[in-house]
């Protein structure tokens, strides 16, 4: 007794293909974006959260991980009308780099929201992450503490071949001697310094108080155009890494 025609055989072929395809979507790794420096209040939080209403914008499922324990990215979610442009969760134990596949199963890019402190959690974070953005702001002090967060991407490398790490220039005051002279300054330390930069801007900071984006709060204004620029020449050194992403 033939117990497969050939029609069902063909039939389970094809169903087949489908759930592969669709597990391999569904559990493929995301891209992880790490925003770390141990150097409190260089703008860590701001950059995670703008730039993932950026990436979000690009059509792209994006996962905010809040891996700061003191939960600045949830309370920023927690104190919005409804539900934020992209998921948020808290992930704040030095096992994240094992426990974010997992999690982030099912989005495109995980973004880190790293803690203001150098510790297994900050390492574990570089360790997470396809690419480090370190935030640092045109001031000598975070020029000087700038070394440590390079020397932590710079131990994380040794582990992790491929991590790409590069500087985010963050509260630049236009047309300011400091503005110009932190590009030089931060080219000693050998790192990408992303041409994007973000401005001194009020908007940052009350768009936070009430848990928006500066794309949210308006679209048009120069911060949203910055963080725009700072998406795009983010996923542009993404698709130069050797990672399969839907862009
Ligand atoms: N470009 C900017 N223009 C104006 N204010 C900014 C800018 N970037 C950040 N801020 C403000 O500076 C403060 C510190 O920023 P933020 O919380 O993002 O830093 P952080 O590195 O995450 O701090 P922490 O180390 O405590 O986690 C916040 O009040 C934020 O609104
Ligand atoms: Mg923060």
């Amino acid at each position: 007794m033939r117990v497969f025609t050939r029609r069902s055989m063909v039939f389970c072929v094809i169903v087949n293909a489908y759930l592969w395809v669709y597990r391999y979507k569904e559990t493929r790794m995301a891209f992880v974006i790490g925003i770390q420096n141990q150097k409190g209040g260089v703008g860590k939080t701001t950059v995670a959260i703008n730039l993932s209403h950026g990436l979000t914008l690009k059509g792209l499922r994006v996962l905010l991980v809040d891996a700061d324990p003191q939960g600045s990215a949830r309370d920023w979610a927690a104190v919005r009308k409804g539900e934020p442009p992209f998921a948020v969760i808290g992930l704040d134990r030095p096992t994240l780099h094992r426990d974010l596949s997992t999690v982030a199963a099912g989005y495109d890019i995980a973004v880190i929201d790293g803690p203001p402190r150098v510790s297994e959690l900050a390492r574990s974070v570089v360790l997470a992450s396809d690419l480090v953005v370190i935030p640092v702001q045109p001031s000598p002090y975070d020029i000087w503490s700038a070394k440590e967060a390079v020397d932590l991407t710079k131990e994380g490398a040794i582990f992790k071949e491929a991590l790409v790490s590069v500087f985010a220039i963050n509260r630049k005051i236009v047309n300011t001697a400091i503005g110009r002279d932190i590009v030089e300054a931060l080219g000693e330390f050998g790192i990408h310094i992303l041409e994007s930069t973000l401005c001194q801007r009020v908007v940052y900071a009350e768009s936070a108080t009430t848990g928006k984006t500066v794309l949210e709060a308006n679209p048009k204004c120069p911060a949203a155009l910055e963080v725009l620029a700072l998406t795009e020449e983010t996923l542009g050194i993404l698709a130069g890494l050797n990672k399969e992403i839907r862009l």
